[in-house]
């Protein structure tokens, strides 16, 4: 019997029981629950018939065949991997809903062959670098990308290694033959649809994205000794620019730039920061006005710490223009979303997601679930039953609309 709405909840849950971190969800790129998570959907997606492998990614792959030979394929996939202390569904339940919608569909002979994808890593967290799973699969990992190593020294190619897989084969992993496209459930992670009191939003862009690291320089001394005067404080140098990437990011409309991570050196109570990191996510919808913002920031940077006697480098580890899912799909997608009697909502995606990768690849789409109170990143992120039926009926009437079209 197909899975219900509970029932996709319920493997949300266990499913973020494989973790790191004990009493939290947090599953960075190939770390060992990974293989956790892995075997339990291995085994949903052999139960469901599929043909299931793990490509030199870390992607999780389970195939549906199409009703004749060299047909294109669907994909419907989202990733795997979390934020720290992360809430049980983002991610996860884009793979646990195109399990569900394979098995809704059941045997019935379809145009067009299913590939449902569990992405390695979106989030960026272990490497600083995000997408390297849906990038592997859009082709464009590089050496840079596979060199670059973690807090611990390891390499993005130590990782896949040290995973059981092989990266010399991670050329292979690109989606060769023809695609319908690529579809993603993903929550919102924001306040639009709950605002409105929406269940299903449709995904028209996803913002760009500019994500690096400012490292502030001065030097550490006795904390009890140096004079408040003539000191070369790095956390405070830094303190002062977070203060202004608040305000700046305030001052521009649809931008957001936020620094979430902060790591002082030596880091004792009793010393002077010599050294502190931050990291800077900004984002908005026109590349224009994102690249500016940061522009107008690292200028911040540069006058705030020679104000201070203090040196500032930029460490840039990603620049993600704004990507625009495939109209076509969209209307497809908007269709199937008033088949299923609901109100079609068009809006833009805050967050990142691989469907911004996939689209350099095939046509992409996203479907959007309501985010009860606006929360994710977070432990309290939700998704309300009736919201999760609602998009499978959207997934199943989608996947009728696409094999009218292509049988
Ligand atoms: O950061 C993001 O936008 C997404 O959750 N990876
Ligand atoms: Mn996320
Ligand atoms: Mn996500």
């Amino acid at each position: 019997m197909a899975l219900r709405a509970r029932d996709i909840i319920r493997e949300c849950r266990v499913l973020a029981a494989f973790t790191e971190e004990p009493g939290f969800t947090t599953r960075t790129f190939l770390s060992p629950p990974m293989h956790g998570v892995h075997g339990h959907l291995r085994g949903w997606m052999t139960r469901l018939g599929l043909q299931v492998h793990i490509d030199a990614a870390g992607n999780l792959r389970g195939r549906r065949p199409a009703s004749f030979g060299d047909a294109p394929t669907l994909f419907i996939g989202s990733h795997l991997d979390s934020v720290p202390r992360a809430g049980a569904f983002d991610g996860v339940l884009g793979v646990v809903l195109g399990l569900a919608l394979v098995d809704l569909i059941g045997p019935a002979p379809l145009p067009f062959a299913i590939e449902v994808v569990g992405f390695s890593e979106e989030e960026g967290v272990r490497f600083s670098v995000p997408f390297i799973g849906s990038r592997a699969m859009a082709g464009t990992v590089d050496e840079d990308l596979l060199a670059r190593s973690d807090s611990q020294g390891v390499t993005v190619r130590e990782a896949i290694r040290a995973f059981g897989l092989d990266p010399e084969r991670i050329g292979e992993v690109g989606v060769n033959g023809p695609a319908v496209g690529y579809l993603e459930f993903h929550i919102e992670q924001g306040p639009v649809l709950d605002g409105l009191g929406l269940s299903v939003g449709l995904v028209d862009a996803i913002v760009g994205l500019t994500r690096g690291e400012l490292h502030f320089a001065g030097r550490a001394n006795h904390a009890g000794t140096t004079p408040m005067t003539g000191r070369r404080d790095a956390a405070a140098g830094a303190a002062e620019w977070i203060l202004e990437v608040e305000r700046q990011g305030r001052l521009v409309p649809g931008l957001v730039a936020t620094v979430g991570r902060i790591d002082t050196t030596p880091g004792a109570t009793n010393v002077i920061a010599g050294d502190c990191r931050c990291s800077l996510d900004v984002r908005h919808v026109d590349d224009r006005q994102r690249t500016e913002a940061v522009g107008s920031l690292l200028a911040a940077a540069e006058r705030i710490a020679s104000a201070r006697r203090l040196t500032v480098a930029w460490d840039a580890r990603l620049d993600q223009p704004a990507v625009s899912m495939d109209s076509g799909l969209v209307q497809a997608l908007e269709r199937a979303v008033e088949q299923s009697g609901l109100a079609p909502h068009h809006m833009a995606s805050g967050a990142g997601h691989d469907a911004m990768i996939m689209a350099q690849r095939m046509r992409s789409a996203m479907l959007f679930l309501r985010s009860p109170g606006g929360i994710s990143h977070h432990p309290a992120e939700s998704v309300l039953e009736d919201d999760v039926a609602a998009a499978l009926q959207v997934g199943r009437a989608m996947v009728l609309t696409l094999a009218e079209r292509h049988g």
